[in-house]
């Protein structure tokens, strides 16, 4: 394994009147990544939360690893914002249209690592050109927008892919799921080349046996 296994619990399955408690949660498993899902309206069919909310958590957990996940028509108008606020990672989609090389490189100049998301209905080969400037690969696993909804296993390919060819290449990028993770299915994403393991509704819920199959498989 190149990278070191992370769970990266999403706060979009925590309860949003308390976000610190979920975070709490979070930091009492021993997990050092937090996820956080930033919808617009447009890209995906929901809003969710917005830099002030990154300001906030980074201010109260500081030592915590903000994994931002971007689902917006309009990524590269918010980068320095979410930079500012204290994400540590911003990851941007590949189907919107937007100067999407420039917004990962502002990304790294703006001090922060950066990743590239792609949907289960986008072919894989859109993020090829993109992967030698990545630190990270989100392959998502349902249609973005809500959490709670089942795992699609066309996410298995892509990750056998990335994992191929970021031997072939020599890279280091890491490899995330996100969607319908479960205590159930994360041996096998596990096993197909993923390190980076988002998880929402089952963290919260099952978070225990969630951790426990994933550190057994990895
Ligand atoms: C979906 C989000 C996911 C979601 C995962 O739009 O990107 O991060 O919160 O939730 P679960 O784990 O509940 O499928
Ligand atoms: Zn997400």
């Amino acid at each position: 394994m190149v990278n070191s296994l992370e769970i990266a619990p999403s706060i979009l399955g925590g309860d949003h009147t308390a976000l610190a408690d979920s975070v709490k949660q979070i930091e009492s498993a021993g997990l050092k990544w937090v996820h956080v899902d930033v919808m617009d309206g447009h890209f995906v069919p929901n809003l969710s939360f917005g830099p002030g909310v990154v300001k906030s958590l980074k201010g109260k957990f500081p030592n915590l690893f903000l994994d931002t996940h971007l689902m917006l028509d309009n990524p590269h108008e918010y980068i320095e914002a979410f930079a500012k606020a204290g994400a540590d990672l911003i990851s941007i989609h590949v189907e919107p249209e937007y100067p999407i090389s420039a917004t990962l490189a502002e990304i790294h100049l703006l001090g922060k690592q950066n990743g590239i998301v792609i949907n289960p209905k986008t072919p894989i080969g859109e993020v090829v050109e993109y992967l030698p400037q990545v630190d990270l690969v989100l392959v998502m696993s349902v249609q973005p927008g809500f959490g709670g909804q089942s795992f699609n296993p066309v996410a298995l390919e892509k990750i056998e892919f990335l994992k191929k060819i970021r031997d072939e290449m020599k890279l280091n990028f890491r490899i995330e799921v996100d969607g319908g993770i479960t205590a159930k299915n994360v041996g096998d994403v596990i096993m197909r080349g993923a390190d980076t393991i988002v998880a929402g509704t089952e963290f919260f819920k099952n978070g225990e046996e969630l951790l426990r199959c994933a550190n057994g498989t990895f």
